[in-house]
Formats: C-alpha cells, structure tokens, sequence
C-alpha cells in the first residue's frame, strides 16, 4: 500500500509518499519512506515573532501542489499508484488545515482514491517508528513536545492514546520561542536558545522548576517564563543585555525546562510500570532534553527513542506514515466521503 501524507497546519507545507511493505516484512517502517518535500515559511513570518495565520494559508496554497510533484517525482510513483490519501486533519490553525484538507479530497475524489484526515499529534506519536533502527514495541510512554503541545501519553498500541499529563499553560517550545524574544533571538527560538544556553554556566540563575513535585503529571511553564522575564528585566536596568548575560539566562531556563520534562517523564514511566519512552514534537530535537534523558533513562533501565532529527519538526512523512499504520490496522477508516471538515482543537484522547 501506498500513501501520500499531506500536511499543513501550521508553518511547514510538508508532502511525502509511504510504502507499507518493508515494515510488513519486519523491517523498519523508515525503509518505506520513499520521497519527501518539505517547505518551511519560517523566513516568512520571522518579522512579525510569530506565525501569521493568513500568510501561512495563503502560502500553503501556494507550495503544496509543486511539492506533490517533486514528492511524486522523488518516490519515482505516479498518482496512480497511490492507494490512499491521508492529510493532516487538526489541530492547527483553520485556514492552514483547510488548503491540506482540500487538495487532500480534491486529489480523491479526482483519483477515486480513499482519503483518512490525520491527527497532527499522532503524527508525532508514531514518527519515531520511521527511524532506520526503529525497534519500538508497544506499549509505551510518549512524551510530546511542540510548540502547541505538551503531553505525557500512554500508548498501548495505533489509535490509543491515554494522556497521563499535559501543561496547564504555555507548551514547551512555546516557553522556548517566548524566552528567546525576551533575549531578543529571533523566531523559532528553541533551537537559538539551546544553542546559546552551550555558552553559559549553570547554577549563574537558578530559575524554578514548576510543578517538578506536584505529585501529577502535568507541567506549567508560565510562570517559568515570567522570571526568565524579571531577570531579563534586571539586568537590562543599566542598558541592553550583554551577550554574557543572554547566555547565562539561556542555561538557566534550559535546566529548568529539561529538568521538569525528564523527572515528569521518569515519573510517568514508574506510575504506569512501562520501560519504554519515544519523544516526539519539534522539542524532542532539543539537544540538551537527549542529553539529560539519556542519563536518567540509562539509570532506571528504559529505552529512549527519538524521530530521525529532520522528522521531530512537522513534516509530510509522519502523516503518511501515521495513515498507513491506520489503514493496515482499519481498512473501514479512509473514506470516499468528499465533504470536509477539519478540527483547529481536538484533543488526542478524542481520537476514535
Ligand atoms: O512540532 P513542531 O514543529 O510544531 C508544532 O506542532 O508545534 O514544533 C515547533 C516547536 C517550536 O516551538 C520550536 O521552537 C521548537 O519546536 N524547537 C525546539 C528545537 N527545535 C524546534 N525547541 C528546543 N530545542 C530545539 N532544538
Ligand atoms: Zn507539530
């Protein structure tokens, strides 16, 4: 079976075409993976600190068809030989979802080809399966780390999904793009302030670690971003901040994000008595958070596994791949239905 993976709900228009038969041999479902294209309007929106949602719609209408024919021309496949369509349903923001979901039916309906909307999230979920050393067995505990999300998960096999936790507040590489603005780096700011954080010494600021013994699994960040911005405020009394200063408040508020997502996760891990973690979102290529659970995870004797780093941000492929493992486990599931919807908020425990 062959899948096209459409995906388009925030910033990156992301098109790819999986293969189902080197993982129905046993091999790694990453084998499969038989072309990609990913467009990222990064450079568009960095101007405005954020993504803006009427220029990232206009802007997937804009890239999605070409990248459709450079993926199809990669995999070496016409459309013909595609079995079904799978698109990124939601979350995300309405118009973005809304160009994915329409080519998505259009190229159906056009083909007379089966069509599955995808949960953005469960795309993550399972993209570390597309690793080339995939050995991942069910059940296991997902920690999800985007820039809208943050969730402990117990998953127990495709489609079922359990949240153990998930922040109250602002989502981990949201903490991380408002840090960096308060640094004054520029948009995204996770992979900028993890690599300014290299330059600074730990303990220089000793921010909080919230709800690191609240007893549950939920986190906040808030309030962590609130003194990251006091002491920005401080030292900025007597002028701008000075390189020294940025990097040493950039450590400070990477220990304490990382320390409150490994100990959340280990705790995770023991109340659900599961000795495997895969972590996923665009966070989970955080340099800093592997480091930090690879030492803990080594320690209590689990398995750690991440995407391959191009796929821990959105892309094409996870969706594609996301949408086979759907159909081979429910053929009943992509539908001939051309109507669409789509869902900007929909919680990943509300996934049928
Ligand atoms: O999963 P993703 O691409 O999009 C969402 O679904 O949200 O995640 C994007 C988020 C952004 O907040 C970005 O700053 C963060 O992931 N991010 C990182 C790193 N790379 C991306 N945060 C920390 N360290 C990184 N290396
Ligand atoms: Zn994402």
């Amino acid at each position: 079976m062959r899948v096209l993976g459409i995906e388009t709900s925030c910033d990156e228009t992301g098109v790819a075409i999986v293969d189902t038969s080197p993982w129905e041999a046993g091999e790694p479902a990453g084998k499969g993976l038989l072309g990609q294209a990913l467009y990222s309007q990064i450079a568009m929106h960095v101007d405005y600190g954020g993504v803006v949602p009427e220029l990232a719609s206009r802007d997937h209408i804009k890239r999605v068809i070409p990248l459709i024919n450079q993926t199809l021309k990669e995999s070496k496949s016409t459309l013909k030989e595609i079995d079904a369509i799978a698109y990124t349903q939601g979350p995300g923001l309405a118009g973005a979802l809304l160009v994915g979901a329409s080519v998505a039916k259009g190229l159906a309906l056009a083909l007379n080809k089966p069509v599955l909307g995808i949960h953005h999230l469960e795309g993550h979920l399972l993209s570390p399966l597309l690793a080339s050393n995939a050995n991942i067995q069910f059940p296991f505990v997902a920690l999800l780390v985007s820039g809208g999300h943050t969730q402990l998960m117990e998953v127990t096999g495709v489609g079922e999904y359990a949240i153990l936790g998930e922040t109250l507040d602002d989502a981990a590489g949201e903490a991380f793009d408002k840090t960096a603005k308060l640094l004054g780096l520029s948009y995204p700011g996770g992979p900028a302030v993890s690599a300014l954080a290299k330059l600074g010494t730990s303990g220089t600021y000793q921010f909080p670690r919230p709800m690191k013994h609240s007893g549950d699994l939920d986190f906040s960040f808030a309030g962590l971003k609130t003194s990251v911005l006091t002491q920005v405020k401080k030292n900025t009394q007597n002028g701008p901040l000075n390189s020294i200063d940025k990097a040493q408040i950039a450590r400070g508020f990477v220990d304490a994000i990382i320390e409150v997502l490994v100990s959340k996760s280990i705790s995770a891990l023991k109340k659900s008595s599961m000795k495997t973690l895969v972590v996923a979102g665009g966070v989970g290529a955080n340099e800093q958070l592997r480091e930090a659970l690879e030492v803990a995870c080594q320690k209590e004797g689990i398995a750690v596994h991440y995407p391959p780093l191009h796929l821990c941000t959105d892309n094409g492929a996870m969706i594609a791949f996301a949408g086979a493992m759907r159909l081979k486990k429910n053929p009943q599931l992509a539908s001939k239905d051309w109507g669409f919807d789509v869902r900007p908020r929909w919680p990943l425990d509300q996934l049928s």
